[in-house]
């Protein structure tokens, strides 16, 4: 990180009313008459209630899970399908965890496929984020890995030789059908080299780590304020 810049102080802030801050916060960095990409989970749904205040300035959204779909368009906000979109300027999304390398983990919310899509094309990532986020390494919460479900068994025994431990989200589909395993016990010292094997290992349709396209500036709200964090 080079650069940390901090304005408004939020003093006694819980942590909903930090993710209601960091998603007002994120409005100051889209880009006027552009398609906006948006992410998904519950610092999102707040940046998306934002949008709908303004939603006369840009062109549009690209949605990245079906529950942000149908927020945005609760919001009066035109949801385009990607592929009819020439760019993204920006992309706006929460984590999990981030690293001070601007690497996350995503996909505690399971859409963690079609962010990646997203995130791929847009130009600029924005990352919003509350302290609680924010962390040396990565690895403490669970990576979210969505698969093929005849590749299960093998895949958990990948992971065990590892030395991690990977769990069946119970009950839980991705927007494309798809089941997660959430691996516990990574200690992420190299998150792209991570990211780079897993995507090789058969059956594993996406690894919830961003690290090859991490995230371009995150803007982390705490009680200090908002900090902005870039590479
Ligand atoms: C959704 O699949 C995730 O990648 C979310 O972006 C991430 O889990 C952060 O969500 P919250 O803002 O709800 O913590």
């Amino acid at each position: 990180m080079s650069e940390v810049s901090c304005k408004d102080r939020f003093d006694f802030m819980n942590q909903d009313e930090l993710k209601q801050a960091v998603a007002r916060a994120a409005i100051d960095h889209l880009v006027d008459g552009a398609v906006v990409g948006v992410g998904s989970g519950s610092t999102v749904a707040l940046f998306i209630r934002e949008l709908g205040q303004i939603r006369n300035r840009f062109k549009g959204a690209v949605s990245s899970s079906e529950l942000s779909t149908r927020l945005l368009r609760e919001e009066g906000i035109d949801v385009l399908p990607l592929e009819a979109v020439g760019s993204i300027p920006v992309y706006v999304d929460g984590a999990d965890e981030i690293d001070p390398g601007l690497r996350m983990i995503k996909g505690g919310g399971g859409a963690l496929t079609r962010e990646k899509i997203i995130a791929a094309i847009a130009e600029r990532f924005v990352c919003i984020v509350d302290q609680s986020k924010v962390v040396p390494v990565l690895g403490g919460f669970p990576l979210p890995v969505e698969i093929i479900p005849m590749a299960g068994r093998q895949l958990i025994s990948a992971f065990g030789r590892l030395g991690a431990e990977a769990r069946w989200r119970k009950g839980y589909f991705t927007d494309n059908g798809n089941p997660i395993l959430d691996v516990h016990g990574l200690m992420i010292d190299d998150p792209v080299g991570l990211e780079t094997e897993l995507n090789q290992w058969p059956g594993v349709v996406t690894v919830g780590l961003f690290a090859r396209r991490g995230a371009d500036v995150a803007l982390v709200s705490d009680p200090k304020g908002i900090l902005t964090l870039t590479l």
